[in-house]
């Protein structure tokens, strides 16, 4: 999953990515897969460098603050990662400085001296995030200068209209500097790129149309996708560039390397050996605004560095809490926290959110009444239903024990709910969690109207109907597992 960055709490927003993510996983497992499941905190960067500041702290100390709030919200959702790493810590800055130092033997990496905005009231160099203008691609107003949070145009903050400083407010003035970039431009790269995005089953459909788009060609012949500029003066909290000392990545080099280093924190002397068996998988779940970085740049970098590529780059769209937008970084509506303080159960809220998956990047709505709704009719009609209505006659007439054999209506019952495993089991593959969710909730119907035929209420009054009542009845704890494993 992508690594949060670490200026903020998590919101439901993120909670949403690692249940997507923790479901995949964890059906992967059933299905007798090894799975490493990481994680880290996106740590660097000039937005936390200048949060920090703000908070009287160093980015060391700010960042930890923020890390040690984590754990509370992956228990508390059942979220199994195997490892939580941070991208400051000294694997991440060795593997960022080997990928770099692999693509300068490449030549991938160029230098050129660029004109930027200084703030001249700060009397800084300003990170891309704190220029704000309107998308010189599709106008939207208020901007950041890396990217477009509408239309997801990725640009250099001077390409801004009506450019501004975040800090002071102030109009920027233009002042040069020494730039690394790299060579996304170069007609290996494009190939390269176009290759890999291009594999089958590699992307979802309408994001391989959307990041295709780069691969058009300008006026001037040349494709839309630019050379990337991955450094950064000092003041920045990141990794230092090799050979400089006043150079550092921008933090978006780093960050994805960050996947790689905390797969390398979990497994040791091992993790060698295990990155170059073929046989190994690379799978991101990421968000729809984070698609550039993870299908252009990203498998670039791996690959001209003489590393695995990933194999799937799994897309989801974004929640919003009763229709509205939440920010990246302020969480909006529900706290995750809150949530589960007041003693709401968190299997409710990974049903909900399940529930409303699909393999599409397509934006869900978290809606209070709705929750409620769905968690009644389903988990608490449906499901438990079947197991409140069985388990305690077991109990109470036969110690709990199941009868042997409980007859042909029931056998048949319970056959066709095993025999949905194959088909649930695709959907869960194919990330269709709502549509696997109808699926098992129509077996639920079933379950519930083979209940109320029998009516093992009433079967409990007749003594005669004893041997009845315990078929029945075992049927329905049976057929309660089946859909619990579902
Ligand atoms: N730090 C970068 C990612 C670096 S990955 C090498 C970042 N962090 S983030 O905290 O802003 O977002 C982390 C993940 O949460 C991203 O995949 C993002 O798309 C996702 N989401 C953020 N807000 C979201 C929603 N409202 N809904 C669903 N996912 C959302 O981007
Ligand atoms: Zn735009």
């Amino acid at each position: 999953t992508a690594l949060p960055y670490a200026n903020a709490a998590f919101h439901i927003g993120h909670m949403m990515e690692y249940i997507q993510a923790d479901i995949w996983v964890r059906f992967q497992r059933m299905r007798g897969h090894a799975v490493h499941f990481v994680c880290a905190d996106d740590a660097h960067g000039a937005p936390i460098m200048i949060a920090a500041d703000k908070a009287g702290l160093t980015p060391q100390a700010f960042v930890a603050q923020i890390a040690a709030g984590r754990r509370q919200y992956l228990d508390g959702f059942h979220i199994a990662f195997d490892h939580w790493h941070s991208t400051d810590a000294p694997e991440n800055h060795e593997l960022a400085q080997d990928i770099y130092r692999a693509l300068r033997r490449e030549g991938l990496i160029v230098e050129r001296t660029i004109e930027q905005f200084f703030d001249p009231a700060k009397g800084m160099f300003l990170p891309d995030r704190f220029i704000k203008g309107t998308c010189p691609r599709c106008g939207t107003p208020d901007q950041y200068g890396d990217n477009c949070e509408s239309c997801g145009a990725v640009y250099q903050p001077t390409e801004l209209k009506n450019p501004y400083s975040a800090l002071s407010g102030v109009t920027p003035v233009l002042k040069s500097s020494r730039h690394f970039f790299f060579q996304l431009s170069s007609p290996r790269a494009i190939e390269f790129l176009k290759g890999w995005t291009q594999t089958p089953g590699r992307l979802q459909p309408e994001v391989l149309n959307k990041i295709s788009e780069w691969f058009a060609e300008g006026e001037d012949g040349k494709p839309l996708l630019a050379d990337w500029d991955i450094s950064r003066d000092a003041p920045y909290f990141g990794i230092r560039i090799p050979d400089t000392d006043d150079k550092y990545f921008y933090v978006w080099l780093d960050a994805p390397v960050g996947y790689l280093a905390s797969l390398k924190a979990l497994l040791g002397v091992g993790y060698e050996q295990f990155v170059a068996d073929p046989a190994v998988e690379q799978i991101h779940f990421i968000g729809k605004d984070i698609v550039t970085f993870h299908t252009l740049f990203w498998p670039a970098m791996l690959h001209f560095s003489g590393r695995k590529v990933p194999n799937h780059i799994f897309v989801h769209g974004f929640i919003t809490v009763s229709g509205a937008k939440m920010s990246k970084s302020r969480g909006t509506g529900i706290s995750p926290l809150r949530y589960l303080e007041l003693g709401l159960n968190p299997e409710w809220l990974r049903y909900y959110i399940a529930a409303k998956l699909n393999a599409r990047v397509e934006d869900i709505d978290f809606n209070p009444e709705d929750f409620i709704a769905r968690v009644n009719s389903d988990l608490v009609g449906k499901f438990v239903n079947i197991a409140s209505r069985a388990a305690g006659f077991l109990n109470k007439r036969f110690e709990g024990h199941l009868s042997a054999d409980v007859g042909v209506e029931g056998r048949m019952l319970l056959d066709t709910l095993r025999g949905q495993s194959e088909p649930i089991g695709t959907l869960f593959e194919e990330r269709e969690y709502g549509k696997a969710l109808r699926e098992i909730m129509a077996l639920a119907d079933r379950v519930n109207g083979f209940v109320d035929l029998h009516k093992p209420w009433e079967l409990a009054k007749r003594p005669d109907q004893a041997a009845t009542l315990h078929d029945v009845c075992t049927v329905c704890i049976e057929a309660f597992r089946v859909l619990s494993v579902y």
